[in-house]
């Protein structure tokens, strides 16, 4: 047994830069962190300092989004690239979990809270996994394309603001995830691709908990300072979020993650589409 700090844990694991070794540590700790906690004497949480950005490897090459190449979704050489771009969602899905329990040591918060975001990062360390696993069984690997380069940017613009983070990552970058990831699946059933499929749905439904933790958070967070969350979420966004958000909505999906419309409404780019119903 190590007699680290879970801020420790969290740093280290933002340093290493391999993917694999990466999430190996990430759920390594993730399970030294439930068992302490299953035994009633929970790790000290501390306090860290993360670096401003992950450790990351060489591979893939990352570009402005502009820049990267666009794929026909039917081929095979564009199934590649939607799973390489889930990949690279996934591990910086992983750093941005154990980001905020480094990030905000400081901050007093229950120790559900970092049950929440322990859990979350070790999801995540599976999903990349799962995905690296489809990839190579496909012929590839993650790092054998480029990749978005901007998808740091949301922890960077919110480093000093707790309920930033929460606001934008969980509940507006891992929620878009709820909208897009059905669409995705319809591409890999068309293909016939079973253990992508599989490997789809059990991101998809492991993400709405994650999205659930952050709109928990978020609350909580909001009656501490006694803040409106609704009126918090809006200004936070706005504050911290480039762009719009981008219907259609997975309201199903998001209802059950705890997001309700006037959340997320107010703040699309495309208010003559509102189901006329809503
Ligand atoms: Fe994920
Ligand atoms: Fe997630």
């Amino acid at each position: 047994m190590t007699a680290k700090t879970l801020t420790q844990m969290a740093v280290e694991v933002l340093t290493t830069a391999d993917g694999r070794e990466k999430t190996a540590l990430s759920h390594k700790y993730a399970a030294e962190w439930f068992a302490a906690r299953a035994a009633g004497t929970p790790l000290p949480v501390g306090e860290a300092e993360p670096p401003l950005r992950p450790a990351r490897p060489e591979k893939p090459e990352l570009l402005d989004p502009r820049d990267v190449p666009r794929r026909r979704p039917g081929s095979p050489e564009g199934r590649k690239a939607i799973l390489h771009a889930v990949a690279h969602i996934e591990l910086n899905a992983v750093d941005l979990h154990w980001d905020i329990i480094a990030r905000f040591g400081h901050i007093k918060m229950p120790l559900g809270f970092y049950d929440d975001w322990v859990k979350s990062a070790d999801e995540e360390s599976k999903h990349f996994n799962m995905v690296c696993d489809c990839l190579e069984a496909m012929g590839s690997h993650y790092g054998a394309l480029p990749a978005h380069a901007g998808m740091w940017r949301a922890a960077e613009d919110t480093v000093h603001d707790i309920m930033g983070r929460l606001a934008v990552v969980p509940m507006v970058l891992e929620a878009r995830g709820l909208d897009v990831t059905p669409g995705m699946i319809k591409i890999f059933q068309n293909a016939k691709e079973t253990a992508t499929i599989e490997a789809l749905e059990v991101i998809y439904a492991e993400e709405v908990g994650h999205v659930a933790y952050g709109s928990k958070w978020f609350h909580f967070l909001c009656g501490r300072h006694e803040l409106d969350p609704k009126d918090e979420f809006h200004a936070l966004v706005r504050k911290y979020f480039h762009g719009a958000l981008k219907p259609p909505f997975n309201e199903e999906k998001r209802a059950e993650a705890g997001l309700p419309p006037d959340f997320y409404w107010p703040l699309a780019d495309d208010i003559p589409n509102k189901p006329r119903d809503s």
